[in-house]
C-alpha cells in the first residue's frame, strides 16, 4: 500500500473512532463535534477517492507508453477502410436483380465431377467440345469446374421440373494467362424451367436483367451459336450500353457479344430428372468477370487476382 493511501486510511479510522467517543463527551457539544467529525471524514474519503482515480489513470498510462498498440479501442484515424473487391460488388447487384424477378440464388461447389461438368452437359468423352474447356484434374477424377454450367444437373435434380435459379460463382481454365484470359474467373449460370417455357421467356428476362443492371434500356439479339447442352443454342449480344454510335468497348459495332444461352437439351433435362417431353426451359451462362470489366473500364484481367491495393480502391483501370 502507498504510504498516501495508508496515511488517509488510518485518518479515516481515526475519524470513526472519535465518532464512537462522541456520547463520551459533554452532550452540549456533541452536536457541533459530531457535524465536524462528519465533514472531516467526508472530506478524507473523497481524498480516498481522488487518489484511487489517479492512480489507475498513472497506470494506464504507463501501460500504454510501455505497449502503444495495447489499446484497440482508440481509433486510428490514418486507417484506410477495406471496401468490397469489385466482382462482389457487381454479383450482389446481378443477384439483387435475378432474385427480383423469382430466381433463386445457388451456390455451387467449385470441385465438380466429371458428370456435373460434362457428361450431364451432353459432352461425353469423345466429345470435340471438350478440349475448348481444358482444365485442372484433380488425382480423384473431379476437375475444378470450368463452367458453371456445372451445377444445371444438381438444380434440375434439386428443384425440377418448375423453376427459375442462378448460380454465380468461381470458374477455372487451364489457360494461356493475358490481359482477356485468366485461369481463374466468374461465371453466372442461369435456368428456367416450366411447361411451357419458350425462346421468348429467355430473350424477356435477359433484356430485363441486363436493364437493370446497367440503368439503360438494352435491346437483346440472338445469333446461332453451338453449346453440347442447349438446342438451339445461341450467342446472345446485347446493344452496346456505353455508346449510341460505336465506342471502343464495342469496337464500332453498337452491339456487345455477352453469353450463350438456349433452351435446355432434352438428353440433359433427363439426365436431370426431368421428363423432356412435358417440360421445357432455357439456360444462359454469362461472365461475371468480363461483366465486372465492362462496367468498371478494367483492361487487364489479371488484375483481379492480383492483390494490388490500388487497382482494389480504385485507382488503376
Ligand atoms: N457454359 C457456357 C460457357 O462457359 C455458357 C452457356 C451456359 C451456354 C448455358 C449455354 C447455356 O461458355
Amino acid at each position: 500500500m502507498e504510504s498516501v493511501e495508508k496515511e488517509l486510511k488510518e485518518q479515516i479510522a481515526a475519524v470513526k473512532a472519535d465518532m464512537q467517543n462522541l456520547r463520551n463527551i459533554e452532550p452540549a457539544k456533541r452536536g457541533s463535534e459530531g457535524a465536524r467529525l462528519n465533514k472531516l471524514k467526508t472530506e478524507l474519503e473523497d481524498k480516498l477517492q481522488t487518489f484511487y482515480r489517479d492512480r489507475e489513470e498513472r497506470e494506464l498510462n504507463a501501460k500504454l507508453e510501455r505497449d502503444p498498440l495495447i489499446d484497440i479501442t482508440i481509433p486510428d484515424i490514418n486507417a484506410k477502410h477495406g471496401g468490397l473487391h469489385p466482382i462482389s460488388i457487381i454479383m450482389n447487384e446481378v443477384e439483387d436483380v435475378f432474385s427480383q424477378m423469382g430466381f433463386i440464388i445457388e451456390d455451387g461447389p467449385e470441385i465438380a465431377t466429371e458428370f456435373e461438368c460434362f457428361d450431364s452437359l451432353n459432352c461425353p468423352k469423345s466429345h470435340p467440345a471438350r478440349d475448348m474447356q481444358d482444365t485442372f484434374w484433380l488425382s480423384d477424377g473431379r476437375v475444378l469446374r470450368t463452367q458453371t454450367s456445372a451445377h444445371q444437373n444438381y438444380m434440375l435434380k434439386k428443384y425440377g421440373p418448375e423453376f427459375r435459379a442462378i448460380c454465380p460463382g468461381r470458374t477455372y481454365r487451364n489457360e494461356n494467362v493475358d490481359a482477356t484470359h485468366d485461369t481463374t474467373f466468374f461465371q453466372v449460370e442461369g435456368m428456367m424451367v416450366g411447361s411451357d417455357v419458350s425462346i421468348a421467356n429467355l430473350i424477356y428476362f435477359m433484356r430485363e436483367a441486363l436493364t437493370a443492371v446497367f440503368k439503360k434500356d438494352i435491346k437483346v439479339r440472338l445469333r446461332p451459336g453451338y453449346f453440347p447442352f442447349v438446342e438451339p443454342g445461341f450467342e446472345l449480344d446485347a446493344s452496346c450500353p456505353f455508346c449510341e454510335n460505336g465506342c471502343p468497348i464495342c469496337k464500332g459495332n453498337k452491339w456487345i457479344e455477352f453469353c450463350g444461352c438456349g433452351m435446355i437439351h432434352p438428353k440433359v433435362l433427363e439426365m436431370g430428372g426431368v421428363d423432356p417431353k412435358k417440360y421445357t426451359g432455357f439456360a444462359f451462362g454469362f461472365g461475371l468477370t468480363r461483366l465486372a470489366m465492362m462496367r468498371y473500364g478494367i483492361s487487364d484481367i489479371r488484375l483481379f487476382n492480383s492483390g494490388n491495393l490500388e487497382f482494389l480502391q480504385g485507382g488503376v483501370r
